[in-house]
This record gives C-alpha cells, sequence and structure tokens, in this order.
C-alpha cells in the first residue's frame, strides 16, 4: 500500500508541479497577452491621444462625444488630433507613417469592414477587443451584421459609434419647384432632368474632390448593377471586365457631364454649398452632410434641405460606419479602453449621432433625439438591403482604394470605359481581391 502511495503521491506531485507550471504560464501569458486588451479597475489618467478626421465643419459631434466622456473621466487629460480632408484622406496617410514609426495614438478612427480588417487586422496592429465587447454587453446591442464586419476569427477589432448611408442625393425643395423639376428616382430620370437644369445654367450635380467621385461611381455601380450584383463584385464572382461592369462606367461618364467643372479642387463641404447657394441642383453624399447642412448650416430638415435615395437604388442602403480601435504599443490602454467605452455607450452614441446626421448602432438608442432625416436613415437601415460602401473602406482594402482613385482620375481623363474597367480588374488582382 505504502509503495502505491508513494509511487501515486510521486505521481501527484509531478502531474502537479506540471499543472503548476501550466497555469503559472497561463496566467502569465493572460496578463501580458500582447494581442488582447486588457481590463481591469484602475482609474483611467494621463494623456489620450485620439486621431481622426472629423476637423472644422466635422467637429461637432465628436465635441459632444467629447464632453460625455470628459463627464465620467475627468482625469483623463484628451488630446483630440484631427488631421482635415474629407473621408480621411489626409489622415489615413499621417496615421500610416505613424504606425510605422511606431508612434500610434492611443486610439483612431478606422471604417468597420476592410479599410480595418484588410489594413490594420491583417497587419497584426490592432488588439482584439472582445474582453470589452463581453465586459459592456455589446454582442447583444450592436446588430450582428455590423459586429461581423469588425471581427474575424480572431477577435472583435474596433468600437463602431455610428452607421452612415452613402447613396444620399440631396437636394433644396423650393430651388427645385422655382426650376420645374422634380426628384428623379432612376438613373434615366436623372439624365433627363439634368438636360433640363443644364439648359437652364444650373449645375445638375455638384461633386468634390476625387473621394467624392469615388463615392458617386458606387452610386451609379448600385444603380446599375442592382443590389445582388453590386455584392457579386466584392467577393469577387462578378468579373471587373463584365460588360456589366462596363455599362457602370459609361453611366459614370455620362454623370460626369453633368458636373461642375472645378470638382477637383473642392471639398464634399463646398459642393453641398453649390447646392444650398442655389448654383447646382443636387449632390450625391453620405450623410454627414445632414450633418452638415443641419448643424453647422442651421437648415431645417424636409424643408431647408430635401434627400431622397441616389436614384436607380431605392430600397438599397450604401451601408459604412466610423469606428474605434486600439493599436499595439498604445501606451495608455486603460485611457483608450475608457474612450472606447464611451464610443460604445447610449450616451455618447446620443449625443454624436444627432449632430453628425449619422444613426446610432446600438438598438437601444433613444430615437426621440433624432432629426426627422436620421429617423428616415433609421427606417431604411432596419428595412433595406444593405450594401457595402467603396468610398468608405467597408468592401475594400486601402491598396485597392487607393489604387482605384487613380483609376478614376485617368477615366475622368480618357472616358474609355473598357480600360477603366480592364485597369479595376488589375488592381483587385494586385490587391489580393480577384485572381
Ligand atoms: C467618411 C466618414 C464620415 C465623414 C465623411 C466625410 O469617411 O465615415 O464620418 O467624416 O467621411 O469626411
Amino acid at each position: 500500500m505504502k509503495k502505491v502511495f508513494a509511487i501515486v503521491t510521486i505521481a501527484a506531485l509531478v502531474m502537479g508541479s506540471i499543472f503548476a507550471s501550466g497555469a503559472k504560464e497561463a496566467s502569465t501569458m493572460s496578463s501580458v497577452d500582447e494581442n488582447k486588451v486588457t481590463l481591469n479597475s484602475n482609474t483611467p489618467k494621463g494623456d489620450l491621444e485620439i486621431f481622426s478626421w472629423w476637423a472644422g465643419d466635422e467637429g461637432p459631434a465628436l465635441d459632444a462625444l467629447i464632453v460625455d466622456f470628459k463627464g465620467d473621466y475627468p482625469e483623463v487629460n484628451l488630446i483630440n488630433a484631427t488631421v482635415t480632408g474629407g473621408s480621411g484622406v489626409n489622415a489615413k496617410a499621417v496615421l500610416k507613417t505613424r504606425m510605422l514609426n511606431n508612434d500610434p495614438p492611443e486610439s483612431f478612427q478606422v471604417h468597420a469592414g476592410q479599410e480595418l480588417i484588410g489594413t490594420w487586422v491583417d497587419a497584426d496592429r490592432m488588439l482584439d477587443l472582445t474582453p470589452l465587447f463581453e465586459d459592456q454587453g455589446w454582442l447583444n446591442i450592436f446588430p450582428s451584421d455590423v459586429i461581423e464586419l469588425i471581427g474575424t476569427d480572431d477577435g472583435i477589432w474596433s468600437v463602431p459609434v455610428c452607421v452612415h448611408k452613402s447613396n444620399v442625393m440631396w437636394y433644396i425643395p423650393s430651388n427645385l419647384k422655382k426650376w420645374g423639376v422634380k426628384v428623379p428616382k432612376t438613373l434615366d430620370e436623372f439624365f433627363a432632368v439634368a438636360e433640363v437644369l443644364q439648359a437652364k445654367g444650373i449645375v445638375p450635380l455638384s461633386m468634390g474632390t476625387t473621394w467624392t467621385a469615388v463615392e458617386n461611381w458606387e452610386n451609379v455601380a448600385l444603380a446599375t448593377l442592382g443590389v445582388a450584383d453590386y455584392n457579386k463584385l466584392w467577393n469577387g464572382e462578378l468579373a471587373w471586365t463584365d460588360p456589366k461592369v462596363v455599362e457602370v462606367w459609361e453611366n459614370f461618364g455620362k454623370l460626369l457631364d453633368y458636373t461642375n467643372k472645378d470638382a477637383a479642387s473642392l471639398s464634399w463641404q463646398q459642393a453641398t454649398d453649390m447646392v444650398v447657394g442655389g448654383q447646382a441642383a443636387f449632390n450625391f453624399m453620405g450623410d454627414w452632410a445632414a450633418g452638415y447642412m443641419m448643424t453647422t448650416l442651421k437648415l431645417a430638415p424636409g424643408t431647408g434641405f430635401g434627400w431622397a435615395n441616389t436614384p436607380g437604388t431605392t430600397g438599397a442602403f450604401q451601408f459604412l460606419s466610423d469606428s474605434f480601435g486600439i493599436p499595439k504599443g498604445c501606451s495608455n490602454q486603460d485611457a483608450a479602453v475608457a474612450w472606447l467605452k464611451a464610443c460604445g455607450s447610449k450616451s455618447g452614441q446620443d449625443a454624436f449621432n444627432p449632430l453628425k446626421g449619422s444613426i446610432p448602432v446600438r438598438t437601444d438608442a433613444d430615437m426621440s433625439l433624432y432629426s426627422a432625416y436620421s429617423k428616415s436613415a433609421a427606417d431604411n437601415f432596419a428595412n433595406d438591403d444593405i450594401v457595402g460602401s467603396l468610398a468608405h473602406g467597408v468592401v475594400a482594402n486601402e491598396g485597392f482604394m487607393n489604387d482605384f482613385n487613380a483609376v478614376l482620375e485617368r477615366f475622368n481623363e480618357s472616358r474609355d470605359a473598357k480600360s477603366a474597367a480592364q485597369a479595376s480588374k488589375e488592381i483587385a488582382v494586385s490587391n489580393n481581391m480577384a485572381n
């Protein structure tokens, strides 16, 4: 018996020490797990740099979110670092340099979808936020489709603060009445109305710099292809050289014929101003334009400005979402986690979105705080077919987006639809989006 006991004891000791060392390793691993965010009960304090492109006219919503944050975390010194330029054209370049130099901000704005996953997550630069999602109950409060766009099999990588719609056409109702034109519902109707407007010396469609043209391209692509084929373009099932895609470029070329000549030098706000000022009849732009018209220009939705889906896209919602993540190497994780808690909170989202023109991601937001425009967008989001935006990072990685700008600029000069389709195919292949 003694002998057996001794053997069992030795075995137990050996096993015990294996388990003990295993447990120790596991706990060491979890406390220094560089891939996952660490939650604790520390009071967040010190410097917190948040990085975005919400500067100037785009700032009021972010300012409201920051006020909400400061109420909860008074000991944090929030540094609001912004690089101006719509859709992050300049901010993303600055961010890339900082990330490559190992000088990341504590948290930065990034679009849900491929801009996040195909760029920063693929490069292994982000912290997995799954523990935070579990802790905050967000898995039950954010729509599962949105969570899919910010997650992979290995984790969840950012906190979405808003949902924007990119296929919106803006106009001033009294101006359309004065010019005797109706809101066009299809591309053909749009082209017919555009002829009438052009004959009167009115710019039918105001456009700004290249990224706004890309956004208009995605609107035309959705109108020309329809929801199913539009989605197939991004999952590789529809070839970029397919005649249907060539037709997208042809329609886009027609659209360009009705835009202002100085588009390349205008910001998206200046393109909106052309509509508000009566030089142009329509503008296709994401619904941050509603935020600009309501919050900055003080126009009333419905009377001061009107909206409709971009022609040919009724029943579809071209989706994008701004989110914030935490890069690896973040020097104040406690404060960054606090910031993300504010971004995902009900009070944070209800402070930010009514001013921004976007709708909340949370399904329990207080919609009585939102404008007539946002209520209509929320209704569309609940009922329409959701497709992803190209210009705002959902369907393509940053490599493709940058190359696509060049393809579009060349098309603007050549108006050669077939070569643009061929060039798009080549950049889809070189950016790992098609074979
Ligand atoms: C988008 C962004 C919006 C808005 C817009 C114009 O990419 O998601 O929140 O900022 O650019 O800059």
